[in-house]
């Protein structure tokens, strides 16, 4: 291999044997570390068994910064999702995100020159190796190789080019980096909760899976998840992924806002933003008034309409960097569909209006509906990520069930079949 893997082949290599069609995820937040166990049944549907959550410490802004302190926090969301299942959890897959994570779109041609001059195997992984090599710097870990389309001479827009003609075959792949630093400390945070890692997965890709349509993902659209302390974007048009990128702000600098202005603490200021907040002063009244108790213990009377001004002015700078995220990328002019959003902010009432107004695009607010199981325990989009991380390796059909199995492979084949997913499964 020709690019950087080690802490993927460490992971894969600690991973024991289990009920494969159990799985669980672990969402590093940063206001909590989510913890989700489902099974996947029969018609390969998702069923939710448990979740955990715990308050996020030793993480700043999803990064881990106390490997001891998080790992506590992972430990405690995989006992509570454990009890609520019934269940002990040996393996998670983990969500990745933040701003040291990256994308890129990537092309590569490569010459078919067997007898038969039919594209096979060989020919895509090379093409795909020599895409990644252009792009994957040695200090990054390469997350995801996401192929969006490969070209056979003239021909574009083929999705598996395996066993068709042609003489020279082009590749255009999107290569998910992330900071190699950031995974080792997460790898270490986990394996003293006592878990090994199934693998990694870029949080919002499993997002996109559980919550845009596939008719969305084509026309084009947007998904954001907007968290505590970052915002992630990813992009699809022509049912490909054509943009991720992440900023470092969130719901936290909106409670921050409210704190600093109305000298609150920022746990009242917290329960005032999720109680009364409203990110689109027209639709709030110009009379309603809130009593609140200072830090200095005096009572304060706010007009809920000043409170949503604050939001609001909050809300719009986090709509305009994303704007000039999608702007900068090229990814604006193709969300057809508009945007949908996700992640605890997406609670904030008005968040849709402010959406729509600054972007310029319709716009919806995320619910999970095609999970079964206890669903409703993981309906918030708080725990959007973590469902999505367990959803999207069932969606690329990594996930093999016993009764699918001829017999047990040995670890090299498991390894080689992780090595054949990772190129042609995504
Ligand atoms: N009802 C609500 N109204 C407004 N904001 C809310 C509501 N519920 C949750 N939030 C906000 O959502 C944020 C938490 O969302 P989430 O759990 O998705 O973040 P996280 O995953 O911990 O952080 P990140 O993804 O940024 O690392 C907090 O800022 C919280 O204030
Ligand atoms: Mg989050």
């Amino acid at each position: 291999m020709n690019f950087k893997i080690s802490s993927r082949e460490i992971v894969m290599a600690n991973r024991k044997d289990i009920d494969p069609s159990v799985i669980a995820s672990v969402d590093i937040g940063t206001s909590k570390i989510a913890c989700v166990v489902g099974r996947v049944n029969e018609d390969k549907d998702l069923e939710i068994l448990g979740v955990g959550s715990a308050l996020s410490e030793g993480v700043k802004k999803c990064t881990i910064i106390n490997i001891e302190e998080a790992s506590k926090v992972i430990s405690r969301a995989i006992e509570e999702a454990e009890m609520m299942a019934g269940l002990e959890i040996s393996s998670v897959y983990v969500g990745i995100s933040g701003i040291h994570t990256d994308g890129v779109n990537t092309k590569s041609v490569v010459a078919v020159n067997n007898k038969n001059r039919e594209v096979t195997q060989d020919e895509v992984k090379r093409a795909i190796d020599i895409a990644i090599e252009r792009v994957a710097p040695s200090d990054r870990e390469v997350l995801h190789v996401i192929p969006q389309q490969y070209v056979i001479d003239d021909q574009d827009g083929i999705r598996n080019p395996i066993g068709m003609n042609g003489t020279k075959l082009g590749a255009y792949v999107r290569v998910i980096t992330a900071n190699f630093t950031v995974i080792q400390n997460i790898i270490k945070a986990i394996s003293k909760a006592n878990v090994d890692i199934s693998d990694f997965i870029l949080g919002i890709l499993g997002e996109a899976e559980l919550l845009l349509s596939d008719e969305e993902k084509d026309l084009g659209t947007v998904l954001v998840d907007i968290g505590a302390g970052t915002t992630e974007i990813v992009g699809y048009y022509n049912s490909s992924l054509m943009f991720n990128g992440a900023l470092n702000i969130g719901g936290m600098e909106i409670t921050s806002d409210i704190s600093s202005i109305y000298k609150l603490s920022l746990q009242q200021s917290e329960k005032l933003k999720k109680m009364y907040g409203h990110a689109w002063p027209p639709a709030v009244s110009e009379t309603e008034t809130i009593e609140v108790q200072t830090v200095n213990k005096r009572i304060k009377t706010i007009k809920r309409k000043e409170l949503a001004e604050v939001i609001n002015a909050r809300a719009e700078e986090i709509f305009e960097s994303i704007k000039k995220t999608l702007t900068s990328s090229g990814m604006y002019d193709f969300a057809n569909a508009g945007v949908v959003l996700t992640g605890g902010t997406a609670l904030l009432q008005g968040i849709d209006q402010v959406a729509e107004e600054i972007l310029d695009l319709p716009c919806r607010i995320a619910f999970i509906e095609n999970v079964g199981g206890i669903a409703d325990a993981v309906k918030s989009p708080i725990f959007s990520k973590a469902v999505g991380i367990l959803y999207y390796p069932i969606k690329k059909g990594n996930i093999i069930l016993p009764s699918q199995k001829p017999k047990g492979p040995s670890t090299l084949e498991k390894l080689k079949d992780f090595f054949n997913n990772f190129f042609f499964g995504e």
